[in-house]
């Protein structure tokens, strides 16, 4: 099928490579024409795992090409998916600038049938405005011939493991509605997720406004299950009990479940802090308090603090003549994502209070450097405080602790004895509970998790 893609970020990069592998035409559109000249000279703009390989080998296919020209990227597609960016606005409601711009586009250039389907995370009400735009620019062509429908089709990508998601769906989302048209549209979309269905059904089909609003559920949903681990995994440390004991015990009941329970120095990302913000702030249109999603939400903000408070608490107010070394820079592995990363607010309360700290990511280095660069524009002398290692043993020598962030793989099983040579105190504060309290006591390791004073 003859596919557009409105948007080049995670979402639609991810979604345009994983269709054109799937065999369809896919044109991907960029206004960033910076962006589309690394995309069409090989490059990849994003840390994206098994992304590099697809984009490559369908590119060389001549199934994936990406474009600045928007009448040619509306021209090309039979299925227009809408996948820029809806970043919170002041007052924390999505930002619906670019998907409205990416629907006139659509209204101005259109000819015949499309399908347009937001792929964005939009708010409920949104495919109605996507709708009003397009049919305002059709009526101002007097364009009568053309006709199109507004499907909902959310994605649950997890960053770091997009491709493998969109490959293997749990589940696909479609709303879409029953009158002619919307039948119409429903039909093409079918057929574009046959291959995901062919061993089981997979799609959930319902109207437009339930599918929008069942992507802000599920990551409402899954970002309460965290702040719940969190804010008990605090109490925890008062009462001297393990969380990840706690966790195990109750993630065997299946009404539970084992996933998303991992307490730790707070949820990140691009996705669970603006959703949640979103649907709070929705919630507020209608005079609805949503009470549960802003205590979520304080929960979450407090618990990016909880590792700069164990090492205030250890260490004193004061920290200049301190030196720390930081693992993990984005906001969780695999991904050189750092919006929302807990790195940052530890980075500013540790550097604001005189600290200097080695810091080391396995693949966030730049996207650190460009982000704590604005971060502290204001205090470069607290940003000159930071220095970048290539090897996270680096970072630790004659540090007084080594704190941990980020989960990576490869910090979790380090040579222990170098590392205790290296540090001036064998202390660790570890964000993200990688290792077991006895076995660092038995090393001789000061620990501090999230929840474990045992
Ligand atoms: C999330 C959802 O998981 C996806 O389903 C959704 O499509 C995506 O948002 C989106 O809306 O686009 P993502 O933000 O990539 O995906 O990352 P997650 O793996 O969900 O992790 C989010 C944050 O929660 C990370 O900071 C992670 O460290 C934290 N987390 C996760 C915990 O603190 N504890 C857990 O048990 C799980």
């Amino acid at each position: 099928m003859k596919i557009t893609i409105i948007g080049t970020g995670y979402v639609g990069l991810v979604t345009g490579a994983c269709l054109a592998e799937l065999g369809n035409d896919v044109l991907c559109l960029d206004l960033d024409a910076n962006k589309v000249a690394i995309l069409n000279n090989g490059g990849i703009p994003i840390h994206e795992p098994g992304l590099d390989v697809i984009v490559a080998a369908n590119r060389a296919n001549g199934r994936l090409k990406f474009t600045t020209d928007v009448a040619a990227s509306v021209a090309h597609g039979d299925i227009q998916f809408i996948a820029v960016g809806t970043p919170p606005d002041e007052d924390g409601s999505a930002d619906l600038q670019y998907v409205l711009a990416a629907a006139k586009n659509i209204g101005k250039y259109m000819q015949g049938f499309k399908v347009v389907i937001d792929k964005s995370t939009v708010p409920v009400g949104t495919a109605e405005k996507v709708s009003k735009v397009i049919a305002a620019e059709l009526s101002q062509r007097n364009a009568k011939e053309c006709s199109f429908s507004v499907v909902s089709n959310p994605e649950f990508l997890k960053e770091g493991a997009a491709v493998e998601d969109f490959m293997r769906p749990d589940r696909i989302v479609i709303g879409s509605d029953n009158d002619a048209v919307g039948l119409h549209a429903k039909a093409l979309v079918k057929q574009l997720y046959t291959p995901f269905n062919r061993n089981r059904e997979r799609t959930y089909w319902m109207d437009v406004r339930s599918a929008e609003f069942t992507k802000y559920a599920a990551n409402a949903m899954l970002a309460t299950r965290i702040s719940f681990m969190n804010e008990l995994a605090n109490l925890a440390d008062c009462v001297g009990v393990d969380i990840e004991a706690v966790r195990h015990g109750i993630g065997s009941d299946p009404r539970i479940g084992h996933s998303f329970l991992y307490a730790g120095c707070g949820y990140g990302g691009s996705c669970f802090p603006k959703d949640v913000q979103a649907l709070e702030r929705t919630a507020r249109e209608y005079d609805q308090d949503l009470l549960i999603l802003r205590a979520v939400e304080s929960v979450n903000d407090n618990q990016k603090q909880v590792l700069g408070k164990k090492i205030i608490a250890r260490f004193g107010e004061n920290l200049a003549g301190h030196h720390f070394a930081l693992w993990g820079l984005a906001f969780k592995p695999n991904t050189d994502d750092m919006r929302a990363a807990s790195s940052r607010v530890l980075l500013r309360e540790l550097l604001s209070r005189g600290a200097t700290i080695s810091v080391h990511d396995p693949v966030a280095m730049d996207e650190a450097r460009r982000v704590l660069a604005l971060d502290f524009a204001d205090q470069p002398e607290q940003l000159a405080r930071i220095t970048y290692v290539s090897n996270p043993m680096d970072a630790t020598n004659k540090a007084d602790a080594l704190l941990i962030v980020t989960e990576w793989k490869a910090y979790r099983s380090p040579d222990f004895s170098q590392l205790k040579s290296q540090l001036k105190n064998p202390i660790i504060f570890d964000g993200r509970n990688l290792f077991d309290p006895q076995d660092m006591t038995d090393l001789g390791i000061e620990y501090h998790g999230i929840g474990r004073s045992v």
